[in-house]
């Protein structure tokens, strides 16, 4: 301070007094172990929201509604795909406008804890780096690897000015930020790489802000995680030993504000897994001692939301997790007030004052019934309408990323080389199906590899046959050392002893042509009086595209209202509503049966649109052609399968299910 104070009475003179007096700060104090806001001790109670989950237009009503529980600031972080899908394209608008999000937080009175990455975790696809940085094949991600620093400069040389605007200093409300995300978990251990972003960080963001890093509340992962000038702090759960889990981040940081970084306050879910319970009492235990110690919180998550779209994530040995980012938080996905809200309330009432007035009610619900659906025509069918840039040919298989296409799905087509008369296994042997292969030879589904769980399936054909191969992207890996996680077919396929060549392969642009309107009923339907015959519904089509379209009823006051999509007898796919990308289905293997549908998409002055891509089997060959909407979620059914599919020439219904659990 000393060296400054000259000039700062020469600007005294200048300045409005009040400029000074009130000048915005906001530090560590080492002496007595708390944060210190406006140089008075402050310690925060944080609830983490991911905007990016969430639609801006319920931005308000859930920071709102954090508020009103007492919290005084939020933690959320930034997943870097979905701000620069393609290199150098930088997307900050509607459900992007981060900014606009950081100036309701101030707005509310809640201060900002920022984890800007450039790795995320977040059960994001990739752990929010996008998969563009796959184009270098050899790439050590979350490393000074020249190659992903470059772009990680670019990308913060965009994002890290936006904060810094938005810095408590600065007027605006983030009063932390957090260089990368568990670090110490990851193999690399790259005190360089660190080193390069602390830097970075500093260069943007200026020497005043407090930048901190979390990790796992053990010595071990502090080692890797940590890093001289940024503040160590840990995460862990309830149950945990309060008093251990801190003794490790003092191990890091023998003085200085205690930080649980991240509270659990759920658990994140993945397909064919049960649905994840963390019990109230459970939450409130632990945060009372949390709180008892004097620490600082985030409870992760307060709201989870959705991932919408292709969004998703996937832990190893690879598993996806679900739409439904709902986390058991205390606030659902869809915003509303739950049990564990008022429980935690009542926790953070004896530490600190709540404000009074009325909570922000839960949103109405509606149920609009259901909408009759009808079968356009396959994926292959679709392809001239679908596949804009034109297939490639190739030799052997290409991925996702050499054909510059990051989410969704790609077809692999080829012919069969010899007759296959008697049943022949079409085989990965790699396990390189990522992540799963809906096959058909004729436009006759043939079955479908899975990654790690169906690697071979029997077939049959005569040589020169088609074989259709539609590949699914289900999320890329976001935890551990896999998040090279290359999408396709990445490996040869076999067909008995041979490997499978001279590939054609369609890059497809399902979304774009949904948006467009290109897969509308008019362009492609096709007359169900087929499909209403006696036979029994095959178990198994080739992927195909429906549509329906309801309108919301006259008279009932203030619709449109949130709703849940349901998919009674539908297998696995993917919905669009009015050309929004809502989310992936899959009933049949669970637990979330289903899909928060957000008011703000449905029209109340034209006929909203649904768009259905069906991969395995609709019901619509054989019974009501349905989809529903409902009131109520349901995204704790029972796991039917997280098994193998087996084919057996013996069973009626062609397709059986082993379960493994
Ligand atoms: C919690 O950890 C502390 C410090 O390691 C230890 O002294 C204490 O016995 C532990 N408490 C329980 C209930 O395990
Ligand atoms: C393929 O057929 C062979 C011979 O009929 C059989 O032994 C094998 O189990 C079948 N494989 C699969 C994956 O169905
Ligand atoms: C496919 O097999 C060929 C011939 O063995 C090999 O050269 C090529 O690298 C393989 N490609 C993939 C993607 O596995
Ligand atoms: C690809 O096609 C060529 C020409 O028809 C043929 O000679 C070759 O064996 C095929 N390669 C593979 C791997 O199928
Ligand atoms: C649904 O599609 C119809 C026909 O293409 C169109 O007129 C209408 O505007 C669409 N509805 C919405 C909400 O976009
Ligand atoms: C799912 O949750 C609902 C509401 O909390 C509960 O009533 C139901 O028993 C749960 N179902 C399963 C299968 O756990």
């Amino acid at each position: 301070m000393a060296p400054g104070v000259g000039l700062m009475s020469v600007l005294l003179l200048t300045l409005p007094l009040v400029t000074f007096a009130t000048k915005p700060s906001f530090s560590i104090d080492y002496s007595q172990n708390c944060f210190l806001k406006d140089g008075e001790p402050f310690r925060y109670i944080s609830g983490s929201i991911h905007y990016s989950r969430i639609p801006s237009v319920y931005w308000k009503d859930r920071l709102l509604k954090m508020y009103m529980a007492g919290l005084n600031a939020i933690q959320t972080y930034v997943p870097w795909s979905f701000h620069e899908p393609v290199p150098g394209q930088f997307d900050f608008s509607g459900d992007r406008d981060l900014e606009h999000f950081l100036q309701l937080c101030r707005d509310i009175g809640l201060l900002v804890i920022m984890r800007p990455g450039p790795y995320i975790c977040a059960e994001w696809d990739m752990g929010g780096l996008p998969s563009w940085l796959l184009k270098k094949k050899d790439i050590l991600l979350r490393s000074s690897d020249p190659d992903y620093l470059a772009a990680v400069d670019k990308w913060m040389g965009q994002l890290l000015p936006i904060l810094n605007r938005n810095l408590y200093q600065n007027g605006g409300p983030i009063i932390t930020v957090q260089v990368e995300n568990e670090y110490g978990s990851y193999f690399a251990c790259d005190y360089n790489y660190m080193r390069h972003l602390s830097q970075l960080f500093r260069a943007h963001l200026g020497n005043e802000v407090v930048l901190f890093t979390t990790d796992g509340a053990g010595v071990g992962y502090l080692k890797c995680g940590s890093l001289q000038g940024i503040y160590a702090t840990v995460d862990f759960g309830p149950g945990s030993n309060v008093t251990a889990a801190f003794k490790a981040q003092r191990h890091a940081e023998p003085r200085g504000p205690l930080v649980n970084s991240e509270f659990y306050t759920g658990w994140l879910d993945h397909w064919g897994e049960k649905h994840s319970v963390v019990p109230t009492a459970a939450v409130v235990k632990t945060l009372n001692e949390i709180l008892e110690v004097g620490a600082n919180v985030n409870l992760y998550m307060f709201i989870g939301g959705t991932t919408f779209g292709y969004w998703n994530g996937a832990n190893t040995p690879y598993s996806p997790q679900p739409t439904s980012y709902d986390f058991d938080a205390p606030l659902t996905e869809a915003g509303d007030l739950t049990e564990k809200y008022f429980a935690i309330r009542e926790v953070i009432k004896m530490y600190k004052e709540i404000p009074g007035g009325v909570l922000p009610p839960s949103t109405p619900k509606f149920a609009y019934g259901q909408v009759q659906m009808k079968k356009l025509k396959t994926v292959s069918e679709f392809l001239d309408i679908l596949s804009f840039s034109g297939p490639v040919k190739t030799l052997y298989p290409l991925t996702f990323t050499e054909m510059n296409q990051a989410f969704g799905f790609m077809l692999y087509q080829t012919v069969l080389p010899v007759s296959c008369l008697k049943p022949t296994p079409l085989s990965s042997p790699l396990n390189g199906v990522h992540d799963r292969a809906y096959i058909s030879i004729d436009g006759i589904a043939a079955g479908i590899l899975e990654r790690n769980k169906a690697l071979t399936i029997n077939i049959t054909g005569k040589a020169g046959s088609r074989v259709d191969i539609l590949v699914e992207n289900m999320g890329t890996i976001n935890y551990g050392r896999e998040i090279n996680d290359f999408k396709g077919l990445v490996f040869n396929l076999t067909l008995g002893a041979d490997v499978l060549g001279n590939w054609t392969v369609y890059s497809l642009s399902i979304d774009e042509a949904v948006h467009k309107g290109l897969l509308s009923a008019s362009s492609g339907f096709i007359s169900t009086s087929s499909s209403f015959n006696t036979s029994p519904p095959p178990a198994l089509s080739p992927p195909t595209f429906y549509a329906g379209s309801f309108i919301i009823p006259d008279g009932i006051p203030d619709l449109p209202q949130d709703t849940y999509i349901q998919f009674p007898n539908w297998r696995k796919g993917q919905v669009w509503i009015n050309g929004f990308n809502v989310g992936r289905y899959w009933p049949s293997r669970g637990p979330q049966i289903t899909l928060f549908v957000p008011a703000h998409l449905l029209s109340i002055s034209a006929q909203n649109n649904i768009t259905v891509l069906e991969l395995e089997a609709s019901p619509c060959s054989s019974g009501p052609c349905t989809v529903e909407f409902t009131d109520t979620p349901v995204i704790n059914g029972t796991v039917k399968s997280t098994g193998h599919y087996k084919k057996s020439s013996t069973d009626k219904t062609f397709w059986s299910r082993t379960i493994l659990e």
